[in-house]
């Protein structure tokens, strides 16, 4: 995709969490205090990942749903587009995107955690159509892309996080281009699993809970410069939001960034 007919959503530079632009570049280099206090057992230990990087047990911690979900987050995507996945996914998500895209197309991998970099970049080595780089998606991204996908990311970071990180998603892609949250949402009343996920989330996932209600589209700076449709799944426990950049409504506000929030 070219250049041209995309909206021009600024690319300069933020504050993460409030950090001062000047140490930005920093603040990309460390992994963030919620990531190390919440989740070092699962993404920042190396003994832990050769438990947890299985796609039978990314299935278990889905109830069974992660294949459905990873081949509907997939099909967004066309073959022949650059791809951006927002976070690493343990199992063969990124394997699974990479086939989509097809030879002719590129996925590029982001992550915080040096770990989940040198990971990924093990297990898909030998593909010529995929990259892993470090990269805070608190920070906006350097460049745009056709599509972007982030699973499951929106509810392992803070309520305040996770505003800044949908918009610099948002800002990566052009017009026509598609950005595919995949995240938890809130089961409908009766729903078997509802008490025991909320004692999973209380006990290990203490950011989770804010996400279930929350509309993701809400959380973006500039909603309205997208068209946002909401697929629920398994008695809606998950969500798939597809968020497709339409042409730029206005002018004013071209500096506007999630630094603004
Ligand atoms: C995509 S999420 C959850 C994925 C899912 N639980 C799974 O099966 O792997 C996990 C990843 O998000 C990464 N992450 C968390 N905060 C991040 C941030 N601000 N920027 C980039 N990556 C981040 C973590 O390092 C971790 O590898």
């Amino acid at each position: 995709m070219s250049d041209a007919g995309r909206p021009s959503v600024a690319l300069v530079p933020v504050a993460a969490d409030g950090l001062p632009a000047e140490v930005a570049g920093k603040a990309a280099r460390r992994v963030p205090d919620y990531l190390s206090r919440t989740y070092r057992w699962a993404y920042l230990d190396r003994r832990m990942l050769y438990w947890l990087d299985r796609p039978a047990v990314v299935s278990a911690i889905l109830w069974g749903n992660a294949g459905r979900l990873m081949s509907a987050a997939a099909s967004c995507f066309d073959q022949g587009q650059s791809v951006l996945q927002a976070a690493a996914v343990y199992g063969d998500f990124s394997r699974r995107l990479a086939h989509r895209l097809g030879e002719d197309g590129r996925l590029e991998v982001v992550d915080v955690a040096p770990l989940q970099i040198a990971n990924l970049r093990r297990k898909l080595r030998g593909r010529n159509n995929v990259s892993a780089r470090l990269h805070d998606l608190r920070l906006p991204l350097s460049r745009r892309y056709d599509g972007i996908c982030c699973f499951f990311l929106l509810h392992e970071v803070p309520a305040e996080s996770r505003a800044h990180i949908v918009d610099n998603l948002l800002a990566g892609v052009g017009e026509g281009g598609r950005v595919v949250f995949v995240d938890y949402h809130r089961p409908r009343r009766g729903h078997p699993l509802r008490l025991p996920m909320r004692w999973i989330f209380s006990r290990f996932e203490p950011f989770a809970e804010s996400l279930l209600d929350q509309d993701i589209a809400a959380l973006a700076t500039r909603r309205g410069d997208f068209e946002w449709r909401r697929t629920l799944y398994f008695g809606g426990m998950y969500q798939l939001v597809v968020a497709t950049a339409g042409p730029r409504r206005a002018a004013a506000g071209d500096r506007e960034s999630s630094a603004s929030r």
